[in-house]
């Protein structure tokens, strides 16, 4: 049994309580909070679980194995890395921090200590990610052209972080976890319509060594919810959208072929082939159950989690250049800019 503290009862934490308390392997042990009325919820709900407003509390209790942290973003690194000194496997939330330096230092400090360091891309433990992943693997796709996200609400308005942090992050994980590989460049543009706060609306290009081209539009300032990826392949193509209740996925027979025909190419003929759609099924389990376990098989087998800190920060680069693109002086706007990667923390 696997003893875990969560810190952090706002709008995310009370999923990760709800599924550690359900989660095989795992018991609820305690909830910090800096608010002493989201504590008594807690109480409530979870009346095995102890509450406290203070995190050391968790990080001081020898019986508590591991800590996942679901406070704002500039809370990560300081609270992190507490929970790694304090011996804790730890479940970081998206983003992994704030600095690809802090995520670096983070990585490092929890592979000297052997534990565990699990960011929470909840995407990637969902049917629909996963079954997007298999068609790729297994070839049936072919060769990935393009993605090209929508990912467009109203709100919520946050005061630390910008649309980038809050939705791009989502497609830069699922990107990460189907590719395998990093984009080399990234051109955004983006704007905060009230001044003073942080951007809420953005177009990000990503481009790939592969040919791959990736898009996503962001965006706190829409009038009906879009979550919608369109994933092109050169055999098949496939179509995401995360509101459909069943049938998320669409994969369609559809593509078009140039002529090798040598009589032929002076015309430059297309073919196009238009053939089935078909709604694969998919696991519909929650995807935070999913990933709860496999916390837990990673603390027990001494395993690697599928979005490990690496993973996280590859997205937290991703950020960065993309917020160096977008904050470029209104002119240069949308420059593209050279990704480039470092492991190590300096
Ligand atoms: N994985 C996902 O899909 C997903 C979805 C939403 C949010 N998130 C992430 O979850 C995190 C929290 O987001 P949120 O929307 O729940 O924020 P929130 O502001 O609603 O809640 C944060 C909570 O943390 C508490 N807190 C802050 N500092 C603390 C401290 N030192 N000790 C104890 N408690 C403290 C606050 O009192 C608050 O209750 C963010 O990193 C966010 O990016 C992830």
């Amino acid at each position: 049994m696997i003893n875990i503290g969560v810190i952090g009862y706002g709008y995310w934490g009370p999923n990760l309580v709800r599924n550690f308390a359900e989660t095989p392997g795992t018991n609820m042990a305690a909830v910090a909070d800096l608010d002493p009325r989201k504590l008594e919820i807690v109480k409530r709900r979870f009346p095995a679980a102890y509450t406290t407003t203070d995190f050391e509390d968790l990080l001081k209790d020898p019986a508590i194995d591991a800590v996942a942290i679901a406070t704002p973003v500039h809370t990560h690194f300081a609270l992190g890395m507490a929970a790694l000194r304090a011996g804790k496997h730890l479940w970081l939330e998206k983003p992994l921090t704030e600095t690809s330096e802090q995520a670096r230092r983070l990585i490092d400090e929890a592979q000297r200590r052997n534990l565990v360091l699990l960011v929470d891309h909840t995407f990637i433990y969902t049917g629909a990610v996963r079954k997007m992943k298999e068609l790729i693997s297994t070839g049936e796709l072919g060769r990935v052209l393009y993605y090209d996200s929508t990912r467009v609400n109203l709100g919520l308005f946050q005061r630390d972080v910008s649309v980038i942090s809050d939705l791009a992050v989502h497609d830069f994980s699922i990107l990460d976890y189907l590719l395998g590989e990093h984009p080399v460049a990234v051109s955004a543009n983006g704007t905060n319509h009230f001044p003073g706060t942080p951007e809420n609306l953005a177009y990000v290009t990503l481009f790939y060594d592969s040919g791959t081209i990736a898009h996503t539009s962001v965006s706190w300032l829409a009038p009906v919810k879009v979550r919608l990826i369109h994933l092109g392949g050169n055999k098949k193509m496939i179509t995401y959208d995360d509101l459909e209740p069943s049938e998320k996925i669409k994969v369609y027979d559809k593509g078009i072929s140039f002529t090798t025909d040598p009589q032929q190419i002076q015309e430059m003929r297309v073919g196009y082939r238009t053939g089935d759609m078909w709604a694969p099924k998919l696991d519909a389990t929650e995807a935070l159950r999913v990933e709860g376990e496999h916390f837990v098989d990673c603390i027990q087998h001494n395993k690697v989690p599928d979005t490990d800190g690496h993973l996280g920060l590859r997205v937290v680069e991703l950020i960065e250049a993309t917020s160096s693109s977008m904050r470029r002086k209104i002119r240069r706007n949308g420059e593209t800019i050279q990704i480039q990667r470092q492991e190590k923390a300096a």
